[in-house]
């Protein structure tokens, strides 16, 4: 999420900051990479229950992604709606 404000990415709103409570940085992790971007936690699924998009089996809090070398070139879809 981070990364995505920097780089000033459209859709990514994040309007807490990365506290896990807005689910506005909710992205869809693309197919190539799935399993390869670690685990949600309940947490994490808890807050992507209130996501404006429908949470899907790759559905991410980008703000809970942390971003290792492996996970260079990393592909992401961000929803139509965020809030
Ligand atoms: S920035 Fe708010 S939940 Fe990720």
């Amino acid at each position: 999420m981070q990364t995505a404000i920097s780089a000033n990415v459209p859709g990514i709103v994040a309007e807490c900051g990365g506290s896990m409570a807005c689910a506005t940085c909710h992205v869809y992790v693309d197919d190539a990479w799935a399993g390869r971007t670690g685990t949600r936690s309940e947490s994490e699924e808890d807050m992507l229950d209130c996501a404006m998009a429908e949470m899907k089996d790759n559905s991410r809090l980008s703000c809970q992604l942390r971003l290792t070398e492996e996970m260079d070139g990393l592909v992401v879809h961000i929803p139509e709606e965020q809030f």
